[in-house]
């Protein structure tokens, strides 16, 4: 019996798929951009591969800047070069200004409550708001600066101490730089140590949110098939409501820990001291109902800065120690740059980076060759828009190609080479403005987190190269050290094999 409805239900799906693909080749879609043909059903699922960037930047020779997919049952835009995104972010950052809620965002109301996922309006305005008045001003920046600085330092120690236990053996670089970012994001926004082998809340909160940024990295059937949600193939909604539950658990307890100090101080209510303070503090004092932040909000908040402060930092970082192992030249020009500013003896602070300008060009150049988030975050259409003379339904999904639109040849020189010389003197920089670098994305929802990029990758690559001489773990077998560039997609292009290096003390 069952299978005679099985069978049923695929005839009916078949019919649907081969009435689409009629009607597709029968010109309904002629307003629609050029895009490569997909299959009933799938659409160009199987055409995107491990590495959409990739799969999607090789389309452009043949159709052009602007590319059609679709993903399963989610129609696709794709932005492939600098003029179209500026065509986009200039003339229609508007009208694509929402975004896509993947499955995996809608467990525990992540996707409703996260600066990054909340459609264009108030609550999204009061989020960006508190982002760039409390987190990133000048001012902040300043006040926090003491916190960058002291867990850069302790990951120095850290690698001091590996060099004297282990000699020459390699490490992983991102087994230093990582834990020292997760602490240095734990006490700017909340005062906690985050990774810490004696606490056992700090492992479980490790373990549990690695969990959920995994999942939430993963492409899901759920997303291409929505009607296929309630079956959870891939278990990953299960997972992430597991993962994530796990670390709303634990951050509303430090949050409810900090209520609770609050209400025994009372008399200094008003003093903020971190983050948290800064938005338990509105909350008390916020009046607009609409713009008040509820505990499960402060919650999502806080976990999101933190993610977004760790993820993206990291994989920079392994990205420009990778690049300068692979470019002598660039390493020896960036070190004496470091030495020439900071002697033989100081270390590096956040004072120096101005006066840095090699270092500041290497982070620019890798952010080029590499972002973090090689398609932006995907926006969605709320209208239809025509936009380059093609007619794109509301609720369209749009990718930016920053990755694609970062080597392209039209607009970069040489563009597949790391030559951090191209930015010295140049006006081209990655605040949005200059649509050909757009590792931050552009427009209304550009990345908030800017000011401490800014600030911060220059510090923790400066610091590393200061103090080390730096080489790259050669392979057993040869000789040879080639280091793989390949990258794998999660939340953020990270390198497929973590880099593994040889440090000794250059200072
Ligand atoms: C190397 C570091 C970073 C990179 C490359 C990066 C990149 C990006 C990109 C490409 C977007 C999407 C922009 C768009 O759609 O146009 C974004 C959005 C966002 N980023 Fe970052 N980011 C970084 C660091 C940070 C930091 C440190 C924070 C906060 C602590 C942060 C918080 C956010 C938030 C909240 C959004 C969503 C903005 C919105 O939708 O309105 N990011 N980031």
């Amino acid at each position: 019996m069952e299978s005679i409805w099985t069978y049923i239900f695929w005839s009916i799906l078949m019919s649907l798929a081969a009435i689409l693909w009629h009607l597709r080749s029968s010109g309904h879609n002629a307003k629609l951009p050029p895009g490569p043909r997909g299959w009933p059903i799938f659409g160009n699922v199987f055409d995107l591969g491990n590495l959409p960037h990739r799969s999607l930047a090789a389309l452009k020779p043949q159709y052009g800047p602007v590319v059609w997919t679709n993903l399963g049952s989610v129609k696709t835009m794709t932005v492939l070069s600098a003029a179209a995104a500026e065509e986009l972010f200039k003339n229609h950052d508007l009208s694509f200004i929402n975004r896509t809620i993947v499955e995996t965002m809608r467990s525990h109301d992540f996707g409703k409550c996260s600066t990054g996922s909340v459609p264009y309006g108030d609550y999204w305005r009061t989020l960006r708001r508190i982002c760039a008045v409390e987190l990133f001003t000048a001012k902040k920046l300043n006040e926090t600066k003491v916190i960058r600085q002291k867990w850069v330092d302790k990951m120095v120690l850290w690698i001091e101490k590996e060099i004297k236990e282990r000699g020459s053996a390699g490490f992983e670089l991102t087994d230093y730089v990582f834990p020292a970012l997760y602490n240095m994001m734990g006490n700017i926004l909340i005062s906690r140590d985050l990774v810490d082998p004696h606490s056992k809340i700090a492992s479980e909160f490790y373990i549990a949110m690695a969990g959920f940024l995994e999942c939430m990295g993963r492409p899901n059937v759920s997303d291409i098939f929505p009607w296929l949600r309630w079956l959870d193939l891939q278990g990953l909604r299960k997972r992430m409501d597991r993962d994530l539950g796990k670390t709303i658990e634990i951050t509303s307890g430090f949050v409810e820990d900090r209520v609770r100090q609050r209400r025994k101080k009372e008399g200094d209510l008003s003093e903020s001291k971190d983050f948290l303070d800064v938005l338990l503090n509105s909350k008390d004092t916020e009046s607009d109902e609409r713009v008040k932040l509820s505990d499960h909000q402060i919650t999502i908040f806080l976990l999101e800065m933190f993610f977004g402060g760790t993820e993206t930092f990291s994989a920079t970082i392994e990205w420009a120690m990778s690049e300068l192992l692979q470019n002598p030249e660039a390493m020896i020009k960036i070190k004496s740059e470091l030495s020439r500013v900071l002697g033989n003896h100081k270390k590096l602070e956040d004072s120096d980076i101005d006066d840095l300008p090699y270092l500041q060009a290497t982070v620019e150049e890798t952010l080029r060759l590499h972002p973090p988030l090689p398609l932006l975050i995907p926006r969605k259409a709320i209208r239809e828009t025509t936009f380059m003379g093609y007619s794109i339904p509301k609720n369209t999904q749009v990718l930016v190609n920053a990755w694609a639109i970062g080597r392209d040849e039209e607009r970069w020189e040489d563009a597949l080479s790391f030559k951090p010389e191209r930015f010295l003197g140049s006006d081209v920089g990655y605040k949005g403005q200059n649509f050909e670098f757009i590792p931050f994305g552009a427009g209304r929802r550009i990345c908030p987190g800017i000011p401490l990029a800014h600030r911060l990758l220059p510090l923790i690559l400066g610091s590393l190269l200061h103090h080390f001489d730096w080489e790259a773990c050669k392979n057993v077998h040869s000789e040879v050290v080639a280091i793989d560039m390949m990258e794998t997609m999660g939340t953020t292009a990270k390198k497929l094999e973590h880099l593994i290096v040889v440090a000794t003390r250059s200072l």
